[in-house]
């Protein structure tokens, strides 16, 4: 059963602006207290740690060091009740129209899903088992040896190339579970900026005659993407036919079956990526292959087996001990009462080094609009930006900012609870970790040592959430990303807003295509400003 939408249309007809309801207006008076408050005087209460540290199956989220308390939770909850926020989670969940500006449904979740949902349409469910199917029967020929080169070669390398959803879940991925790469699997490479600097480092280290090339494109028509494959092309396989070299060494992971064809790839290096999964929550479609093909069925299925777990904990907690929920609610509080306009990721564990640059694009691109479902300018803030970097680093880079400086910036930190590793540096991250969030809260003035030169003191009070992963594994970093997906929706949901498009970016790639047709010469005109920096930029 697929909503066609209408009911949709019926909720944002008559809805009253979020910044004239009730419920924003009664949590903006509360927000007139809580602008006040001190963390310290929050954390004395000795319960507050078993009230605001929350427990998944592969996580636990300490909260207490945030500015809430029970009554700005029930503001929090009549807040999600006007924006019908239960109704739209199980829309998501049901595969319905959320997409409501391109009409589509929102399907990642359905990707790790270990069975089909009760009433939603099994066609879902077995069109994504028949893909990983595919996937899986594609493995087992590489990794047997049936899948040879142009030049009969056994494969020994892949290299993707991809950008944005297409790049940054496997860059991620890829990295993170690095441990959990099954013997039998090729080296996994990836390509994505359009820079032949970047392009030259890869090749260097891969044998071209044995290398299987991956076309990461959902649209298959990336300007980038495209540009690199036939930079490859031109330079790699020079002694071949581009038609051979194709059909033998490329695949395409699309939802555009036809282009991909019409490119050379043959049918059954193409795997099919849902069109309605967006390209920052695709990492759980055929655009995981490249992690799929490294870490081995096993570990992918443990993969998807923590994110579900996690599905299940969004679905089925009350806001107070909802893990995404509460993240959500807090950065769209510290945003729109706090005077807070970013908020910083830091991983303290390598292997989550991407994390914050893979947040950028969920957050950002999910979350970076606007214009409301009524069609409305909204009235408050929807994003904070996402930025961040690896712990310990960042006490030698930007914290200093954090703890002295101007700006209101919450701070998820994230620590790996990583026991079964032995890891002799676990207790010089996990000390550092606690004691930065330890002492954003309590600064330099706590009752036991008050620091007075004027120069040396830090403040405290800025709040922060750490969330633990109780293992290192495919299922802890599925859990995690989940958690983060279903952060990000709250957050639409909580400002009104379709998370799923991404017009922003459309006009940015039509200008530079003209800039493009300019250098060539196929084009003649610019804005006046554009063609100043663009003549004085080709005669350097
Ligand atoms: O950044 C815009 C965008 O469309 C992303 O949403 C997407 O992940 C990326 O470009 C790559 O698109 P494609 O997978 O179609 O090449």
């Amino acid at each position: 059963m697929v909503n066609t939408g209408a009911s949709l249309e019926l909720d944002s007809r008559f809805k009253k602006m979020l910044t004239q309801s009730k419920e924003w207006l009664d949590l903006k008076l509360h927000a007139g207290e809580a602008l006040h408050w001190k963390l310290t005087d929050l954390l004395e209460n000795s319960d507050r740690f078993q009230e605001y540290a929350i427990d998944s199956r592969y996580l636990l989220v300490d909260f207490q060091r945030n500015f809430i308390n029970k009554e700005t939770i029930n503001y929090f909850k009549k807040l999600l009740n006007f924006q019908n926020f239960s109704t739209q989670r199980e829309k998501l969940f049901n595969g319905e129209l959320i997409n409501y500006t391109e009409n589509k449904s929102a399907l990642h979740t359905f990707c790790r899903s270990s069975s089909p949902r009760n009433n939603i349409d099994p066609a879902i469910y077995t069109e994504i088992q028949s893909i990983k199917n595919k996937i899986r029967l594609f493995r087992n020929k590489l990794v047997n040896g049936e899948i040879t080169s142009n030049f009969g070669n056994k494969i020994n390398s892949i290299v993707s190339i991809g950008i944005g959803g297409s790049h940054l879940g496997l860059q991620l991925t890829i990295d993170a579970l690095k441990e959990f790469k099954v013997s039998d699997s090729p080296e996994i490479h990836l390509i994505s900026t359009p820079d032949k600097r970047h392009v030259q480092d890869i090749m260097e280290k891969i044998e071209v005659h044995s290398t299987l090339f991956i076309l990461s494109s959902k649209s298959f028509t990336t300007q980038e993407t495209f540009a690199v494959a036939e930079w490859i092309l031109n330079n790699y396989f020079t002694e071949s036919s581009r038609t051979d070299i194709v059909k033998k060494q490329f695949l395409a992971l699309t939802s555009q079956i036809d282009v991909a064809l019409s490119y050379g790839i043959q049918p059954d290096y193409i795997f099919k990526v849902l069109d309605e999964i967006g390209g920052r929550y695709s990492i759980w479609s055929a655009s995981g292959l490249p992690l799929y093909i490294l870490i081995g069925e096993t570990n992918y299925d443990l993969f998807l087996k923590g994110a579900e777990d996690m599905d299940n904990h969004f679905l089925s907690r009350e806001t107070e001990k909802n893990i995404p929920v509460l993240m959500a609610l807090l950065s769209f509080w510290y945003t729109n009462f706090f005077n807070s306009s970013s908020q910083a990721i830091i991983p303290y564990f390598f292997r989550l080094r991407y994390f914050p640059e893979y947040l950028q694009q969920l957050e950002m691109e999910s979350n970076g609009k606007s214009i409301d479902r009524q069609n409305n300018q909204i009235q408050h803030k929807s994003s904070p930006a996402i930025w961040g970097g690896v712990g310990t680093n960042t006490q030698h880079s930007f914290m200093q900012l954090l703890h002295q400086g101007t700006l209101f910036i919450p701070v998820d930190f994230i620590a790996v609870r990583a026991k079964n590793e032995k890891n002799i540096f676990d207790e010089i991250l996990s000390a550092n970790l606690f004691a930065q969030s330890d002492c954003l809260a309590y600064g330099n003035q706590t009752h036991q040592q008050k620091e007075i030169n004027a120069e040396k003191i830090i403040s405290g009070n800025k709040p922060s959430t750490t969330i633990i992963l109780k293992n290192w594994s495919p299922e802890s970093l599925g859990s995690l990303i989940a958690l983060y997906e279903h952060k990000v929706f709250t957050m639409g949901i909580l400002s009104g807003i379709n998370s799923f498009d991404q017009f922003g970016v459309e006009t940015g790639k039509k200008i530079a295509e003209d800039i493009y047709s300019y250098f060539s010469h196929k084009k003649n005109y610019l804005n006046l400003s554009l063609k100043k920096s663009i003549d004085k930029y080709l005669e350097l």
